[in-house]
Formats: structure tokens, sequence, C-alpha cells
């Protein structure tokens, strides 16, 4: 997996330690006095990835204090941050029948449905709890609103499968509840944490708003567009779901005559087709456009604000979103 973080930097070197103190509180947390559960989550090794939501935490905190020593309750914020995101994504993977994650066996493959629903509900719980040990009502309340938030994204997707009628307004609320309210919320809390004002908070949450908007368009483009074993997940579940993306939008929207026609293509799992139709038509053009532009103006914001090495970190871990 390609690291998100420069290395060659003091700022890369100080996140690399930080993730890993985030990955044992978070990890610690977990331990419960019934091996069942411990089992049972020792099966979400696979499930860590880049880290993004903790690293955007703690790089959000350290463009206010580049200059101290991380305080533990920022690496347990970040702890609560990525259970939160683990939680999202044992119980994405029981909605959407996938069977891999990142290469591997996902929980609802490996354990079953039940199982796959009680961990994350679990994590989700254990979130709660860990960031309780804050003490800072803050966050708490950051958390019952995004979690909320999260939950209500995935009900509106849900009830919007093939509908044909999605505009881009109906897809891009979708996403922001999904994914980006989350990834925004992770830097509002370094934000919060961190003493911020009014103004840099809202910068910080600004730019994880759009980086995340960035993100779900991206992987949505990667579902569409790639081979299997470069994603490590199942590609094409999205046109088997039903749900529509911003290409097949983009494209609707210029071409509302055949509605049916691509109805017809996406109902029979024909991503080829769909592809081809999407690319002569420009939508994944269009769409890749989309995304250079929210990563410009979400680099464009933060630099607006802050400087120095931190936040040219941030920057960095975004900056691969974009696509030529
Ligand atoms: C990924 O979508 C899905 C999410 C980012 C959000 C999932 C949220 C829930 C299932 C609600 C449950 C909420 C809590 C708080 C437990 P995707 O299928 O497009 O992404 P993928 O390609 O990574 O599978
Ligand atoms: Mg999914």
């Amino acid at each position: 997996m390609k690291s998100l973080i420069d290395m060659s930097t003091p700022v890369g070197v100080w996140l690399t330690e930080e993730l890993s103190l985030v990955s044992r509180v978070l990890f610690e947390h977990l331990i419960n006095k019934h091996p069942d559960v411990n089992t049972l989550c020792n099966e979400l090794a696979t499930y860590k990835g880049k880290m993004l939501r903790p690293s955007l935490l703690l790089l959000s905190w350290r463009v206010l204090h580049p200059d101290t020593e991380t305080p533990q309750s920022v690496r347990v914020a970040a702890g609560v941050v990525e259970l939160i995101h683990l939680a999202t994504l044992v119980h994405d993977d029981v909605l959407d029948e996938a069977d891999l994650r990142r290469g591997a066996r996902t929980i609802n493959s490996l354990r079953g449905n039940e199982a796959a629903v009680m961990l994350g509900d679990y994590l989700l719980s254990s979130a709660f709890l860990l960031c309780s040990t804050i003490k800072n009502p803050d966050l708490n309340l950051l958390l019952g609103e995004v979690t909320n938030t999260l939950c209500a994204g995935e009900v509106v997707q849900l009830s919007n499968r093939n509908n044909m009628d999605l505009t881009q307004e109906q897809y891009f609320q979708i996403i922001h509840d999904k994914t980006a309210s989350l990834i925004a919320a992770s830097c509002e809390m370094g934000g919060v944490l961190g003493g911020g004002n009014e103004v840099q908070i809202r910068v910080l949450r600004e730019f994880g708003d759009k980086v995340g908007t960035a993100f779900q368009i991206k992987d949505d483009l990667l579902d569409l567009l790639e081979e299997e074993n470069l994603v490590g997940k199942p590609v094409g579940r999205d046109v088997e779901k039903g749900k529509l993306t911003l290409p097949v939008i983009v494209f609707l929207q210029e071409n509302p005559d055949i509605k049916s026609v691509l109805l017809d293509v996406m109902k029979s799992g024909n991503t080829k087709t769909l592809r081809e139709i999407l690319h002569s038509a420009g939508s994944i053009q269009t769409t890749i456009e989309h995304v250079n532009e929210l990563v410009t103006t979400a680099v464009d914001g933060v630099m607006g604000e802050f400087e120095g090495p931190t936040v040219a970190q941030m920057c960095v871990m975004v900056a691969g979103l974009q696509t030529n």
C-alpha cells in the first residue's frame, strides 16, 4: 500500500510515530473480558488502511501547535475517528454483500452477517466510550452529530437505488453525509483540541469536507473503472446495487432520452458497456475534473489560512486523489 506520508520531513516522521501510538490506543481499548469479542476484533487487522482520518485529525491539531508535545487526548480522538470509520466499513460490507476489502476476506464473508453487524455495533459503542474519556463535551456532540449524519446518508442512498432521476445535488448530499462528514469532523476535532479560533476551525472543516467529497467520487470511479486485483475489493458493485454515481448522473443530465436504456445496461450488470458509453460521452473526464477541482480548492483554502511544514504534509496527503 502506497504511503500518504512524506517521510523525508520531520512532520512525516512525527506523523508515523503518532499513528502507531494511535493504533495502540485503539486496539488496547477494544480488548474485552470476553475472548469471543477479542477473536472477532482480531479479524479487523486487514481493515486497517492508510489511517487518513486520524492523520488529518493529528495534522489539524499540529497546524495550531507545531512545536508542542502531542497530548494523549489528541491521540485518543484520532483513535475514536478511526474506530467510527472501521465500524462503517464493517457495516458497509454487509450492505454491499462484499467479500473482499483491501485484498482480504471481509468479516461478513468470514463470520457471517450477524457477527459483522455486532462487530460494527461494538466498534461504534467503543468509539463513544473512548471519546467520553477525553471529557470534552464538544467532541461528544460532534461525534453524535457525525455518526447520525453517516447513518442518514446510507439510508438516503438506499432509498435512491435505481433512481435514474437522482440529481447532482442529491448525489453530493449523499456522499457528503456518508463519507465527507467524518473526514470533515476529523479535521474539526483536531482544530477544537488545538484550541483554534472560529475561522481556523471552519477552514479545517471545509478542507476535510472537500477532500472527503473528492475521496468518495474517486472511490466511486475506481468501482466503475478498475480491476478487482488493483482495488483489493469487489468492483462494479455500485452498478450491481443500483447506486448512481457522478459519471452516470453527468451523462444522464446531457442525455435524458436514454435513461431507460442506461437503466437496462445497469440492471444487466454490464459494467464494460456502461464504461464505454460514459467514456465516449466525456462523463468520466468531467468527473475526474471535478475531483481535481475539489482537491485544488481544498488545498488553496487551507494554505490561505495556515503555513509551514504541517499544512504542506496535509496537502501532500490529498494530492494523490488527483488524476491527470
Ligand atoms: C462506503 O461506501 C460507505 C461509507 C463511507 C459509509 C457507511 C456507513 C454506514 C454503513 C452506516 C453505519 C454507520 C455507523 C456509524 C456504524 P462505498 O460502498 O461506496 O465504499 P467502499 O467502496 O469502500 O465499499
Ligand atoms: Mg461498499
